[in-house]
């Protein structure tokens, strides 16, 4: 794990850091629009000025190099680069994204280009958004712009991340923007990304430049002896109707049922492998109970159990485990670790920096991935969730990930006791439990 061909880096995403959303010509997203709804985002928070990367990317690249890192993931904005969806690109916001990119190659950091975290251009949503089928034709466009300016100089490029969660919760729990709960367009959602990355494959493959998915990968366990079907139900659904369709061009055969006719002749290609890699984002074991009305809802984790700041059970072996899987699953894909890591109700001085846990966290988790390794999975490398406490979805700012604090009046970055231990972990490798 010492060696120089490991990969260590962390990862963010644009809503989430980046703020500046009404500059240089940005469009609106459909996390703009969604915050902008009372009681939908914890605190009434949103991303409108988030960590302020979007100005303060210089300072945030010189932490990266005191840690040490590889290669740093990061999204690019959608909304940014197309303030309409589709049509004419926004130059300045392009120049944002060469600034950067050319900041952490004269640093010798790798940039990791994800097209998409969540933050669809508000118009394309007023047409429908994921649930349109012309969806898959607008993506592919706005994946060929990004690979003819950035693919000279990306070092991966990822399609999608979790694809799963943004549909589920997106269009089906209606927990995340844009908040439709209704499930036909949750699997029109999910078959359409799924059409949508094998479009924008061919453009960005053209460059040379690796091109994988990344997806969220929770063992799903009941949470009474009765929700077994219901934990087999989201496994599937959650885990690997996305991968599979992405990777192999075939969802498992439950879920080809239950797409039915969303599924058209010719929509997915039928031999190949349609990803030079996989990201698997992981946190924890997610508990499921089956409601009266017999629909899956996330349950409770047992009573006993070490939980997080999100109430998410802390249990390493689940992560060597879920490994394992994802190796079986698709045994000739590469696979790096592309998030992982924990967030928590951190609380003002004089502790704020102190964060023992995630210290613990972090050792513990790479410890676990140590094991997986022993057990024959590849795992070419690791990245670290996140850089900086950042907008957390629902949950706004109250919950932190960040290895360095973000303070919330005035924007400050201070590195936490997590970021000198991942640094020290980077540079020595990975500690024995
Ligand atoms: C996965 C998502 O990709 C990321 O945006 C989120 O902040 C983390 N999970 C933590 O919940």
């Amino acid at each position: 794990m010492t060696g120089s061909n490991f990969l260590w880096g962390v990862s963010t995403s644009a809503y989430q850091i980046e703020g500046a959303s009404e500059a240089d010509g940005r469009g609106q997203s459909i996390w703009d629009e969604f915050t902008a709804l009372p009681g939908v985002v914890a605190n009434g928070d949103t991303g409108a000025v988030a960590c302020d990367h979007y100005n303060r990317w210089p300072e945030d690249i010189g932490l990266m190099e005191q840690l040490g890192i590889g290669a740093y993931r990061f999204s690019l904005s959608w909304p940014r680069l197309f303030p309409e969806g589709v049509g004419q690109p926004n130059e300045r916001g392009a120049e944002f994204y060469d600034r950067l990119i050319d900041a952490l190659l004269e640093r010798g950091i790798d940039p990791w280009i994800c097209l998409y975290h969540w933050d669809l251009p508000q118009a394309l949503q007023d047409r429908g958004g994921w649930a349109n089928r012309d969806v898959a034709n607008w993506y592919a466009d706005y994946a060929r712009f990004v690979a003819d300016r950035f693919g000279d100089r990306a070092k991966a490029f990822i399609t999608f991340n979790e694809p799963s969660v943004f549909t589920l919760s997106g269009y089906g729990g209606g927990l995340h923007a844009p908040g439709v709960k209704e499930s036909s367009a949750m699997l029109a959602a999910i078959h359409n990304v799924c059409r949508a990355h094998h479009a924008a494959l061919p453009a960005l493959r053209s460059t040379g430049v690796p091109t994988g998915i990344v997806g969220a990968f929770w063992p799903m366990r009941p949470e009474r002896p009765e929700d077994e079907g219901g934990a087999m139900m989201m496994d599937m659904m959650f885990n690997w109707a996305c991968p599979d369709a992405m990777v192999a061009g075939s969802y498992p055969p439950p879920m080809e049922m239950l797409l039915g006719d969303v599924i058209q002749a010719g929509d997915l290609p039928s031999v190949g492998t349609w990803t030079d890699f996989i990201g698997v984002n992981h946190y924890a074991p997610m508990y499921i109970r089956t409601n009266e009305a017999g629909e899956q809802e996330i349950g409770a984790p047992p009573a006993d159990v070490p939980l997080t700041g999100m109430g998410w059970h802390i249990d390493p072996p689940a992560f060597t485990a879920m490994l394992q899987t994802v190796a079986e699953r698709y045994p000739d894909v590469p696979l790096y670790v592309t998030e992982n890591g924990i967030g928590l109700d951190e609380g003002d001085e004089p502790d704020a920096l102190n964060d023992i846990a995630r210290v613990q966290y972090l050792h513990d988790y790479l410890a676990a991935l140590a094991d997986a390794r022993a057990a024959g999975v590849g795992v070419q490398g690791y990245f670290a969730w996140s850089l900086l406490d950042n907008f957390e979805w629902a949950e706004g700012f109250a919950k932190r990930f960040g290895l360095v604090r973000v303070e919330p009046d005035n924007l400050a970055r201070r590195p936490k006791q997590s970021f000198f231990a991942y640094r020290d972990l980077i540079k020595g490798g990975i500690p024995k439990r």
